[in-house]
């Protein structure tokens, strides 16, 4: 994994260690890669030098990001923000703190945790944020709900994806989290939009489509989490 990525308008700030925020969840499906991907964006809109890393066998967050530099190289897709990305497996999760030049990492994690749950519970610990996403669905919620009790608890959020606020499953679901954790208050709908964008390496938030706001809620949400409020002179 390089050290080296390439500078925005924060890069001078960033002299200390990255923020680290990670996507984790204990099923596959729910929307770790597509938060990962928005708060991408909304951090490298803003300003700030963040660097995406794919723990993915799948390689999600890597090849949204070929996609993504297709598009960059495009006249219509001039004015996209650059996203790095890197790949690192999981079990290396400690070199993570070797990254330096940036101001905040965004870590995609694989599907199911399976076999890596040792090293997942490990990276949580590392991290400053964990956001752990899930559906309304019972389905997920009974399993985010035993996971967060092994990922450290004052930082680790349950974020709701792909939400319909008006329904009774979304309510009991935000019910039943918040007696068991800390639940984001920001939620992200579901959106009809973002299937389709993975294929030309978009976000919601490049275009300004519909739920930019939403994504862009979670962004200041993280940012004022993890202390960087301020620290951009562009955010
Ligand atoms: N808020 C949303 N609205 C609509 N579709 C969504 C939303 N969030 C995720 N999706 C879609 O749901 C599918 C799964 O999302 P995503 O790949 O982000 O989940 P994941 O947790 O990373 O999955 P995996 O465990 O396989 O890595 C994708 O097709 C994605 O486009
Ligand atoms: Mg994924």
């Amino acid at each position: 994994m390089s050290n080296a990525v390439d500078g925005g308008p924060a890069a001078e700030q960033s002299a200390s260690l990255p923020k680290v925020v990670v996507v984790a969840a204990p099923k596959g499906g729910v929307g770790k890669s597509t938060l990962t991907m928005g708060l991408l964006v909304s951090a490298r809109q803003a300003g700030y030098v963040a660097v995406g890393v794919g723990m993915d066998p799948q390689n999600s967050l890597q090849r949204w990001s070929s996609f993504r530099e297709q598009q960059r190289s495009t006249p219509q897709g001039a004015d996209l923000v650059n996203v790095p990305v890197t790949s690192l497996n999981v079990h290396d999760y400690r070199r993570l703190r070797a990254m330096t030049g940036c101001d905040l990492v965004v870590v995609d994690t694989l599907p199911g945790v399976g076999e890596a749950i040792n090293s997942v519970i490990s990276l949580c610990e590392l991290a400053d944020l964990v956001l752990i996403p899930t559906s309304s669905s019972p389905m997920d919620v009974d399993q985010v709900v035993p996971f967060r009790k092994n990922v450290a608890g004052n930082k680790s959020w349950f974020v709701l994806n792909s939400a319909n606020r008006r329904t009774r499953s979304f309510q009991k679901a935000k019910f039943g989290m918040q007696a068991a954790g800390r639940v984001c208050p920001i939620e992200i709908p579901k959106l009809e939009a973002i299937p389709d964008q993975f294929l030309r390496g978009l976000t919601v938030s490049d275009k300004s489509e519909a739920g930019c706001e939403d994504f862009g809620a979670l962004w200041n949400f993280v940012r004022y989490e993890l202390g960087l409020a301020g620290r951009s002179q562009a955010a």
